[in-house]
């Protein structure tokens, strides 16, 4: 049984998708096990309680940056983690923890990378600079996470158009909907060892098929 980690920050929406895809089945073979935060008093704790998943605070700011990656991977360590999801975390990810997991960590990002994405580039920010640019398209991305931000290899994507009486807001909104859909397929497909590499680039497979 894999044992999978959920990075977050915030809300937590994400972190429900996969708990949602574990327990109607669409992930199997792997459990939630353990969700850690950057940020104390989110409500993807909350969901974690809920759904009796271990969690843990453990904040940049208390930590010099060497003690934070022990701190890191002595509890994924502890939790016995194979596989890590970064689902709206916020915090960067120390290079130690990227070397130990290296190609069983994802990340979600509301764009379609390589647009909208890098320094600078989270949350609200991308479906401002999306709006202002008048782009008719974003979307969401699952990628693996190597040490530059954003710039893992891409697994997945889809796109959804923007209209003339979007806001910002409601382009969070339907990004949001496509990035409740494109995660669990990920990771679904990467605790069943589904991601197969093509001239180095990965796809899913699905039965016969990849894409
Ligand atoms: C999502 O849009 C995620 O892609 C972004 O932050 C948001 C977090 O949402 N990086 P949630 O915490 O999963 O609800």
């Amino acid at each position: 049984m894999r044992r999978i980690a959920v990075l977050v920050s915030g809300s937590g929406s994400n972190l429900q998708s996969l708990i949602d895809a574990q327990q109607s089945g669409q992930i199997s073979g792997a459990q939630i096990a353990l969700v850690i935060s950057s940020k104390p008093n989110v409500f993807a704790l909350e969901r974690a309680a809920t759904h009796g998943i271990a969690s843990r605070v453990i904040r940049t700011a208390d930590y010099s940056p060497a003690e934070y990656e022990k701190a890191l991977l002595n509890t994924l360590t502890e939790h016995s983690i194979d596989t890590i999801v970064l689902a709206g975390f916020l915090a960067i990810l120390p290079q130690g923890v990227i070397g130990a997991y290296r190609g069983r960590i994802v990340n979600i990002h509301p764009s379609l990378i390589p647009s909208f994405c890098g320094k600078g580039f989270y949350g609200a920010r991308v479906h401002r600079a999306v709006y202002e640019s008048a782009v008719k398209l974003t979307g969401a991305t699952v990628h693996f996470v190597d040490e530059g931000i954003d710039t893992g290899k891409v697994i997945c994507q889809c796109g959804v158009a923007v209209a003339a009486d979007d806001t910002p807001e409601t382009i969070a909104a339907k990004v949001l909907k496509i990035e409740h859909q494109i995660l669990p397929e990920v990771v679904a497909a990467l605790v069943a060892d589904r991601i197969e590499w093509v001239d180095e680039r990965p796809f899913i497979r699905r039965g016969e098929e990849i894409g």
